[in-house]
């Protein structure tokens, strides 16, 4: 299974949300390519609010450094994220990120490729808080058109990975070992939850309806989701 990973931070040895990620990518690449992005290096900026990339993409002031994470996330069958728990949600980096990809939001100018994707998303805390850091991820993936999101979160009770317990460590290892073949089962040929499918069809009525802003009914046009198409197919 191709897959890209954007991580949260730049840790590495010492983070528990690395060393995790790297025992699902054991698991599923299965030889395939992994593509490696660390933020806040592969996307230092934040968004401007230009409001350029709802015209054309490419214009984003930004576009040099998200070039390489588009392409990659393409051509992934698999989009990992990794965000270990910051008071309670993704680090600022990871919202710098998202931010960055508000025009593929649904309402907006989704990728078609995304309708055939999966994305694993992955965060850790100290005791509390992967279930709103999981839901501020699972949003941009489910709006982005990402056919089916797996979440684990786990509180390590660790600052990083040398203190985190054997007995935590095994259950890590236990819960990946547990997940990854139900990723691995729907590896190809997937097709969107209800709910994904569900906000195409609302979205898709809204653009007929209402047509907001011209170039997101332009690309429904063009992609012939007002018509008979539709992404996943
Ligand atoms: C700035 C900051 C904020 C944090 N906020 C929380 C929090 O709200 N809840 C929590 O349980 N742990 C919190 N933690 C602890 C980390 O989420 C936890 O240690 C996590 O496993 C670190 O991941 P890493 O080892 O991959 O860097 C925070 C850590 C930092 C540095």
């Amino acid at each position: 299974m191709k897959i890209t990973v954007i991580y949260g931070t730049g840790r590495k040895g010492k983070s528990s949300t690395y060393h995790i990620a790297q025992q699902f990518i054991e698991e599923l690449s299965e030889g395939d390519s992994v593509a490696e992005f660390f933020l806040p290096q592969a996307m230092p900026n934040f968004c401007r609010g230009c409001w350029q990339c709802f015209t054309d993409y490419t214009k984003c002031p930004d576009y040099d450094h998200l070039k390489p994470m588009i392409e990659a996330m393409e051509a992934s069958d698999l989009i990992i994220m990794t965000a270990p728990v910051y008071v309670y949600h993704v680090p600022g980096q990871v919202k710098a990120f998202l931010d960055h990809f508000a025009y593929r939001w649904m309402p907006h100018q989704p990728s078609a490729a995304m309708f055939h994707k999966q994305a694993l998303l992955i965060s850790t805390a100290a005791g509390a808080g992967t279930k709103s850091t999981l839901k501020d991820l699972k949003d941009s993936m489910e709006y982005w058109g990402v056919a089916r999101t797996y979440t684990y979160g786990k509180n390590v009770r660790a600052a990083d990975f040398d203190g985190v317990s054997q007995k935590i460590r095994e259950e890590i290892h236990r819960d990946v070992k547990r997940l990854s073949p139900k990723i691995k089962a729907r590896a190809f040929g997937i097709t969107p939850t209800w709910k994904v499918k569900g906000l195409f069809y609302v979205m898709r009525a809204m653009q007929k309806k209402f047509g907001f802003n011209e170039a997101d009914v332009a690309y429904w046009k063009a992609q012939g989701w007002l018509g008979q198409v539709r992404p996943w197919k």
